[in-house]
């Protein structure tokens, strides 16, 4: 059996964890196994680019953060686009994987990764997928690897802020990842104990901010730190069109919503001193957690399971306690977002954090 194996889009930290998964129960299971592992994503596919990977390609790297393989975005939207290079991305692809004689491919993704493997599967590949994603937005799964570590390095370093704000009494407007939803956000903002969290679900308006910073103000805590997602949009941006929206976004020159926060802010609180921070790649870079390390291994056997019954055009998801599947075409094309009347924003609300909202 010939199985191909490739990491796409962002990286995160788990990668080579899952990948071990897999590989070690596909060579305990069938001794004659061996495994392609195609380079930077997709890119090796299209290209041809790739290595014959050993047995020992794959020990001690559950901790490795990165991925052996290399990653590299290659856009659903642009897959079936003939570039100036000429190339018919999906022809290439398909004709790699008939020359090398794959009998399956392993393709770790997140949603745009999902929505290609999925394409794969429909020109007849026997596809099965995995979801990565420190987002943890991949539609029907109840977990995508790498969430949890990277939710630790976003806590750590919201920890690491809190001490200099409080010795200083300062305001400091935080951006953690996540351009199209907030569960990073939300996750480390609560384990840190900011009481602004403000993420793309919700739209925010700064007086509500404001509010907060004043009431922290007279209960005699001079320091207060938001957690800001990438994608956090105001009340007044979100009703702008998409259009309108993007022009904005580019006319800020890669400056971050959390700089306008903190001019607003600083506005309306002329006496206090404001510090923005990105935290930035770091939450996608370093070792797995233990949590990631066992879920990846877990999601890595299962995807060797269904390689091995032949059950393929699957995605690997976590339901409940359960690692099991779900077709890829599920999950294409949908996003799993925070709820915005869902649990974790309600009973956070009742404890006093604040969204930027009235209520
Ligand atoms: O992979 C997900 C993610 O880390 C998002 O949270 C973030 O918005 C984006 O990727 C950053 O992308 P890039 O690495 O291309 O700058």
């Amino acid at each position: 059996m010939r199985i191909g194996f490739l990491t796409s889009g962002g990286d995160c930290q788990a990668l080579n964890a899952t990948m071990r998964g897999i590989a070690k129960t596909l060579y305990a299971q069938d001794k004659d196994v061996e495994i392609i592992g195609f380079k930077n994503g997709y890119k090796g596919l299209i290209n041809g680019d790739y290595v014959k990977m050993k047995p020992s390609d794959f020990h001690n790297i559950i901790r490795q953060g990165g991925t052996i393989l290399g990653s590299s975005r290659c856009p659903f939207k642009r897959m079936r686009v003939i570039e100036e290079d000429g190339v018919d991305k999906v022809k290439a692809m398909k004709k790699t994987y008939k020359d090398l004689k794959l009998d399956a491919l392993a393709i770790l993704g997140g949603n745009g990764s999902v929505k290609s493997a999925n394409m794969l599967a429909q020109e007849g590949l026997n596809v099965v997928a995995l979801p990565k994603t420190i987002d943890n937005d991949t539609w029907g799964t109840d977990y995508t690897f790498g969430f949890n570590s990277s939710v630790e390095v976003a806590t750590k370093y919201l920890d690491d802020i809190r001490t200099t704000a409080e010795s200083h009494s300062r305001i400091f407007v935080v951006e953690v990842m996540g351009h199209r939803v907030g569960h990073i956000t939300l996750e480390a903002g609560l384990a840190a104990g900011c009481e602004v969290i403000l993420i793309p679900e919700i739209p925010y308006d700064i007086k509500y901010v404001i509010d907060k910073i004043k009431q922290r103000e007279k209960e005699g805590r001079h320091f207060t730190i938001l957690a800001v997602a990438e994608g956090a949009i105001s009340m007044d941006d979100a009703k702008l069109s998409k259009k309108k929206y993007k022009a904005k976004v580019a006319a800020r020159e890669g400056r971050s919503v959390v700089e306008e926060i903190a001019k607003e802010i600083q506005e309306a609180l002329p006496d206090k001193e404001i510090r923005t921070s990105v935290i930035g790649h770091a939450q996608r870079g370093g070792m797995p957690c233990a949590y990631d390390r066992s879920i990846s291994t877990l999601f890595g056997i299962e995807a060797a399971r269904l390689i091995l019954l032949k059950n393929f055009g699957r995605l690997v998801v976590l339901k409940g306690q359960e690692v099991t599947s779900i077709p890829l075409a599920d999950s294409a094309g949908k996003l799993d977002y925070v709820d915005p009347e869902g649990r974790a924003v309600t009973s956070a609300k009742l404890m006093g954090v604040t969204f930027g909202t009235k209520d």
